[in-house]
């Protein structure tokens, strides 16, 4: 990954102009933010804001899905009152969003191709790497996971720029019967692609599996951590991870500067 992202932090009063039902308990919002369309890098994340929430003190930190000159968008899940707010917010409404914030997954010097394994809304924060592996030409493809087939998400979008989708639901409503971790094995199982990178989010548990898999078959793999969140500042040290310095050194790194990409192997998933 790269963590030599010099970009300021903007904190910006932007407008909604679209927060539209995708999915079951999923939405995307579309808002106005031409400072951080044009500097967000992929793997990077707003921190949002979420007004008239006496319990909403703290901000919410989502993965930037899309750019475009003038606007931004996030897919996000419904979990708890932040989300649920933010889900009623109408058009026209404002937001205050701060970031680009985070490193970002390094795509330069890694092998090719690029398999991406998104687990329910983890699928957000590898949209924008998918879209700069495309405009490089680069094989790209993507293992999307859900409960069922109502949870899916983003098969269009990724479809729609060249990336070869394979679907993984829990109850088996549509694509593989199981784990989007039973492709990923079966596919390095069967040397299918030759030495490609990983990059994953999604649950903790799915990545904490990739892991251990991607690392049975010794290949390189960027994941993308989501922690809960206090300042998104690297000053609370709430969302610390536990990244192994050497063989016998753990040190707790903040998710919100020093990641939230980090390699695979470096995290102690065990702890
Ligand atoms: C860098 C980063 C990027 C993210 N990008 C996205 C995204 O693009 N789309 C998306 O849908 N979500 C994303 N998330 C997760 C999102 O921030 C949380 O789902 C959201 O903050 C929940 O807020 P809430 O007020 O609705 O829930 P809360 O009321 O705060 O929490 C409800 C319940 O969910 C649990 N919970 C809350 N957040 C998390 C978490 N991060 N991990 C595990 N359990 C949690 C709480 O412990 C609680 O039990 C991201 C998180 C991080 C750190
Ligand atoms: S959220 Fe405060 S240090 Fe990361």
């Amino acid at each position: 990954m790269q963590n030599n992202v010099t970009i300021s932090k903007l904190d910006i009063r932007t407008t909604i102009l679209s927060n539209e039902k995708v999915a079951e308990d999923h939405y995307l919002l579309r808002c106005e933010c031409s400072e951080i369309a044009q500097s967000a890098q992929p793997g990077q994340f707003i921190h949002v804001l979420i007004p008239n929430g006496a319990g909403l003190l703290l901000r919410r930190p989502f993965t930037i899905y899309t750019v475009d000159e003038r606007e931004i968008t996030m897919l996000y899940q419904i979990i708890g009152e932040g989300t649920q707010r933010l889900s009623e917010m109408p058009k026209g409404a404002s937001l205050h969003v701060l970031g680009p914030l985070g490193n970002t997954f390094d795509i330069e010097n890694t092998p090719k191709p690029a398999i991406l394994v998104g687990g329910g809304a983890g699928i957000a924060s590898l949209m924008l790497l998918a879209v700069a592996l495309r405009t490089r030409d680069i094989q790209t493809i993507g293992l999307v996971g859900a409960q069922h087939q109502g949870r899916l998400l983003s098969i269009d979008d990724l479809t729609a720029i060249g990336v070869m989708v394979h679907v993984a639901t829990d109850n088996g409503s549509v694509g593989h019967h199981g784990f989007v971790t039973d492709i990923l094995t079966d596919m390095l199982s069967k040397n299918d692609f030759h030495r490609p990178t990983i990059y994953a989010c999604g649950p903790h548990a799915m990545l904490a599996a990739i892991a251990k898999i991607t690392a049975k078959f010794e290949v390189p793999t960027q994941i993308a951590m989501e922690n809960r969140m206090g300042c998104a500042m690297g000053v609370c040290l709430g969302c610390v991870c536990p990244v192994r310095i050497d063989a016998n050194r753990i040190e707790y790194q903040r998710v919100c500067t020093e990641g939230p990409v980090f390699n695979a192997k470096d995290i102690a998933w065990e702890i």
